[in-house]
């Protein structure tokens, strides 16, 4: 059933990525014998979503790296079973750009924890594992190189900070605690856009690790709701923000359809 697999794209929440589906269907010109919708295939575990579109798989993977985590595992572990041949794995997400304006693509080069550090720590029996969080950068640039010129949003190819947190992990004020000022998340957010990360989220650091430790090549595509050097709530319309919510949505299907015959 999976053997045909050739890209799996995940995100985080199971409407949004239904909606993929769906997209990509179109997209890709795969038809549903009359009468018939597509199915959430792992509908009976009510822990994510999963969807198949011939050599597309679509996936929710929650929030979070233990969530995104356990995720990879178990379908890293199918592409095995199935024997699927070099699938490219993406992250279609939102994040927070630093320096860059709502409702724009960022493509990570890299990811780092919130000290900065290009790996995952894992602790496992007992002991802190760390694996490499290191992103295929050839899928990086091929996908910043599909931008055309009417595209509303603009694609910036960088460094990201996964946290493992959206509140005091990303520096807010607004959470339900804050041990620290404006002043002080201001500095943080520009002595880290010095370092050139350009975008925050919580996924990244993980997919990047499983990914490279299973050589796969993956890639996070993510679009920014907000800019965090301008504050820390969302504020765009949820009509707004659906919009935006396409766009991680559009490139990668322009990636898919542009490739799919060569593979
Ligand atoms: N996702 C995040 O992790 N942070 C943001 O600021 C927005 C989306």
């Amino acid at each position: 059933m999976f053997s045909d697999v050739k890209y799996v794209c995940m995100g985080g929440t199971p409407k949004r990525m239904e909606k993929f589906a769906y997209y990509i269907m179109n997209e890709i010109g795969c038809k549903l014998p009359a009468g018939t919708t597509l199915l959430d295939i792992s509908y009976q575990s009510y822990r994510y979503s999963m969807y198949k579109v011939g050599p597309v798989l679509c996936l929710s993977h929650g929030m979070g790296i233990p969530s995104v985590g356990i995720l990879l595992h178990e379908i890293i572990k199918l592409m095995y079973h199935a024997k699927c041949k070099d699938p490219i794995f993406f992250r279609l997400g939102t994040c927070g750009g630093i320096g860059i304006e709502g409702g724009n693509l960022v493509v990570s080069e890299s990811a780092v924890d919130g000290l900065l550090q290009p790996f995952l720590e894992l602790p496992v029996l007992g002991k802190l594992q760390r694996k490499p969080a290191i992103l295929d950068k050839k899928l990086a640039y091929d996908l910043k190189k599909i931008q055309q010129l009417d595209d509303p949003f603009t694609i910036t190819v960088g460094k990201t900070m996964c946290t493992y947190d959206f509140y005091e992990g990303q520096g807010r004020l607004d959470g339900a605690f804050c041990n620290f000022t404006e002043t002080d998340k201001l500095a943080f957010l520009r002595k880290i856009h010095e370092e050139n990360v350009v975008n925050m989220e919580m996924e990244s650091l993980c997919f990047a690790a499983l990914c490279h430790q299973a050589g796969i090549r993956g890639a996070v595509i993510c679009v920014t709701l907000l800019n965090r050097l301008d504050g820390d709530q969302v504020t765009a319309s949820k009509e707004t923000l659906n919009e935006w919510q396409e766009y991680p949505q559009q490139l990668v299907a322009r990636y898919i359809k542009k490739n799919m015959t060569h593979r």
